[in-house]
């Protein structure tokens, strides 16, 4: 016997943002030998890479995943492999194979070999209609071709889970702030890349949305500790809302956090530069109404924005 609960534990789109801080927390929880990271691409000296079991796999190669799944013996997918909000709306065949048929596979091999599966959904599933403060109860009309395969992703999980018994999780993650790993392709990327900006030389940042844009974001830690205790959590805790919880950390504007991070580096100047992305951002909702895991599995945020910035302004430097 290995590992967790009897087997290892696989992720997909490992090198990503969320995957390098995943894959080295379940590597201390669990051992390194125990999670197999993979990924698309090869990036030379990256951590997941280099402190354990790495293979490349493509999500829409549905024999290598059987194969892998059985040859490693996995109980466990973190399923992180897709196409973020801003590169789907540029190519959205793209969108739609990666974000669809990777997710599907990844079900198919859950159903024959019974494993538990995380697939992340995004508050981009919420639309124009939705309120301000997004319930997890509501009509999920997203306007982004991204939103509407994160809802497709919610649904098939349903499926996957009323149909054939297949222990799907995910949450509704915000905009998600981080730094161990690049960050593109996304709407809430200014939030990251802002950081780099200050700490650079020149000290400026040309910021993507404009100035009072309020959307959920959270710092990654949070996101983190999320993701593993939903995973950890007794079956019969979860409700219908197992496929797409809300969880919500903090929500603020660029100018908001500006001032924050002027407070450690008085010279950071931004300029405000909207661009296509400022549309998909208007389209979400300014924060979210977490009640619902909070009931089902004690979440509860610890970051707020002044925290967010200390961590990123340290660890950057
Ligand atoms: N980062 C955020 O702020 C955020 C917010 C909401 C939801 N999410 C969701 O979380 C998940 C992970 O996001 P992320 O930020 O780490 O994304 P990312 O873009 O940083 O990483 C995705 C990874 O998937 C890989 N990939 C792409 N196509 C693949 C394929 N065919 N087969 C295997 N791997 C492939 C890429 O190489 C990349 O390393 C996604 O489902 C995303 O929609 C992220």
């Amino acid at each position: 016997m290995v590992g967790h609960e009897g087997g290892r534990i696989l992720v997909t789109g490992a090198l990503g943002q969320i995957g390098t801080d995943l894959v080295q927390s379940l590597r201390d929880i669990h051992g390194s030998e125990t999670v197999i990271a993979t990924d698309i691409r090869e990036k030379q000296g990256h951590p997941c890479i280099e402190n354990g079991p790495y293979t490349n796999l493509d999500v829409l190669d549905k024999d290598k995943i059987f194969k892998l799944v059985v040859e490693k013996e996995i109980r466990i997918i973190y399923h992180l492999a897709a196409i973020l909000s801003a590169k789907c709306e540029e190519n959205s065949d793209l969108c739609e194979m990666i974000n669809l048929e990777g997710t599907r596979n990844i079900l198919d091999a859950a159903r024959e070999f019974n494993l538990r599966i995380f697939a992340p959904s995004s508050i981009a599933v919420f639309g124009p209609d939705t309120p301000r403060k997004a319930p997890q109860i509501t009509p999920l009309n997203p306007t982004t071709k991204y939103g509407m395969t994160k809802v497709d992703c919610e649904i098939l999980g349903m499926i996957y889970f009323e149909k054939y018994g297949v222990d799907v999780r995910g949450i509704r993650y915000p905009g998600l702030i981080s730094w161990k790993s690049p960050v593109s392709g996304g709407t809430t990327d200014y939030a990251v890349d802002i950081f780099h900006a200050a700490l650079s030389e020149k000290s400026t940042y040309d910021c993507f949305l404009n100035a009072q844009t309020r959307l959920p974001m959270m710092y990654m830690d949070d996101a983190i500790r999320a993701t593993i205790s939903l995973m950890d959590e007794p079956i019969e805790s979860l409700s219908s809302s197992r496929c797409g919880y809300n969880i919500s950390g903090v929500s603020f504007t660029p100018e908001e956090l500006v001032f924050e991070i002027n407070k450690k580096l008085p010279n950071f100047v931004c300029k405000y530069k909207p661009d296509i992305r400022q549309n998909y951002a208007d389209s979400w909702p300014d924060s979210i109404d977490d009640q619902i895991s909070r009931n089902d599995w004690n979440w509860q945020s610890r970051f707020d924005l002044e925290s967010i910035v200390n961590e990123m302004i340290t660890n950057l430097k």
